[in-house]
């Protein structure tokens, strides 16, 4: 009989959406009267805008005529998307990032769990708590990690909480680690990472010949002055960091699929043997064994995202979530939540009220308000007692979500 990846059998529950998905499934079944208001998934609502949406018109009309075709593109990326990206994301912002340091693919969450094909297994890593669970499954799958304890963390992972008595900062480990997830803006906590926080970081990983990965999918979302939108703004960082950006929240490519990871090209790790090996160029091979590139008209549309037309009604998108944000912010502070993010990302996320757990909290406003969010234990032990509401959604459904839960507090007062 063929044996199987037993690092699967390790992991907790299903993966935390589908998870919550089931639970949802099973409620409207039962209720299949209730209007109920998902904001738990962070998934966009508005459409493609209209300069991505016509981009992407004209590429499938090329792809049509023979003169125009195109197959495979190259792995790394079309150089008109790549260039687009450096100049627009890094260059006009001072950042010295060349094209030829991005590859584009169809997604962050793919990239986050791909990345680790190109290092070694006994690695120490640490991840933030609560977190973006990807990061933490995906070391499970690669055998990173030993068994989960009883609240859910795995052994031989490093775990810094982030919670409201730390202001979100998580501590800089006391002990070694090699590779570090960071993800800023934060998901789940909405919350921010500060220049000094990340030029710390930045000098722990070069004290420790560290590398991080740098998670910056919802850095469209920063409306604060001075919140850096890179890792690659602290100096330094290009020695020790990888960073992760993605077209899914910014432009509403969720079900269209492209983002983009850079590497680069002086980042380098070690071999067994001690020597400097390039992950630039180890990532490179990995893409172009294992990937064969976004398709062409949605690299297209991707790039027309940069265009002055695209920029605008990006901008104005963004606006949209943002408003989202900002009513639930204060709708639920004026009935006594504590709330923090929700400023400089599309995520609020508030205390459960009293002594209910997450989950309980979950049950709560599915069963009486007809609303769905993400428990904060969902994200990791630390997330216990947190909730998180996604701003993605019709300025209605955040209109309504809110009445209900305002309502909901009168009626238990
Ligand atoms: C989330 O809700 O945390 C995100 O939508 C998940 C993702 O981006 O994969």
């Amino acid at each position: 009989m063929a044996r199987i990846n037993d690092n699967y059998l390790k992991l907790q529950a299903g993966y935390l959406f589908p998870e919550i998905a089931r639970r949802v499934n099973t409620f409207c079944e039962a209720n299949p009267e209730a209007n109920v208001i998902k904001m738990g998934i962070g998934d966009v609502t508005q459409p493609l805008c209209p300069a991505v949406v016509e981009a992407m018109h004209k590429a499938v009309d090329e792809m049509a005529v023979r003169e125009t075709f195109r197959g495979y593109g190259p792995e790394k990326g079309y150089s008109f998307l790549r260039d687009a990206i450096a100049k627009n994301d890094y260059q006009d912002r001072g950042i010295e990032i060349q094209s030829d340091e991005i590859f584009v693919s169809d997604g962050s969450k793919c990239d986050s769990a791909n990345l680790l094909d190109i290092f070694g297994s006994d690695n120490v890593i640490a991840v933030l708590d609560p977190v973006y669970p990807v990061y933490v499954d995906t070391n499970v799958m690669a055998g990173h990690t030993g068994q989960a304890d009883s609240q859910g963390r795995y052994e031989k992972l490093v775990y810094m909480p982030v919670t409201a008595e730390s202001n979100f900062e998580p501590a800089i480990p006391t002990e070694h680690v090699d590779l570090i997830y960071l993800c800023y803006p934060n998901n789940p906590t909405g919350t921010v990472a500060t220049r000094e926080m990340l030029e710390k970081w930045v000098a722990y990983a070069k004290e420790h010949n560290a590398i991080i990965f740098y998670d910056a999918a919802y850095e469209a979302f920063i409306s604060e002055e001075n919140v850096p939108r890179s890792i690659f703004e602290i100096e330094g960082a290009k020695d020790v960091a990888i960073e992760l950006r993605s077209f899914s929240k910014t432009a509403g490519f969720t079900g269209t699929r492209c983002a983009f990871t850079v590497i680069p090209k002086g980042l380098v790790g070690k071999t067994a043997s001690g020597e400097s090996q390039s992950i630039h160029a180890l990532w490179n091979r990995r893409q172009s064994t294992k990937f064969n590139g976004v398709s062409y008209p949605v690299q297209c549309g991707a790039a027309a995202a940069y265009s002055p037309e695209g920029k605008q009604q990006i901008s104005e998108l963004v606006a949209f979530y943002m408003n989202n944000a900002k009513l639930l912010r204060e709708g639920l502070t004026s009935v006594g939540f504590q709330v923090f993010g929700g400023i400089n990302a599309p995520y609020v996320w508030l205390r459960t009220p009293g002594e209910l757990s997450s989950w309980d909290f979950f049950d709560e406003l599915l069963e009486k308000s007809h609303i769905v969010g993400t428990p904060g234990s969902g994200f990791g032990a630390a997330g216990e007692g947190y909730f998180r509401l996604s701003a993605f959604n019709s300025l209605e459904n955040t209109v309504t979500a809110i009445e209900r839960i305002q309502k909901s507090v009168a009626a238990n007062v």
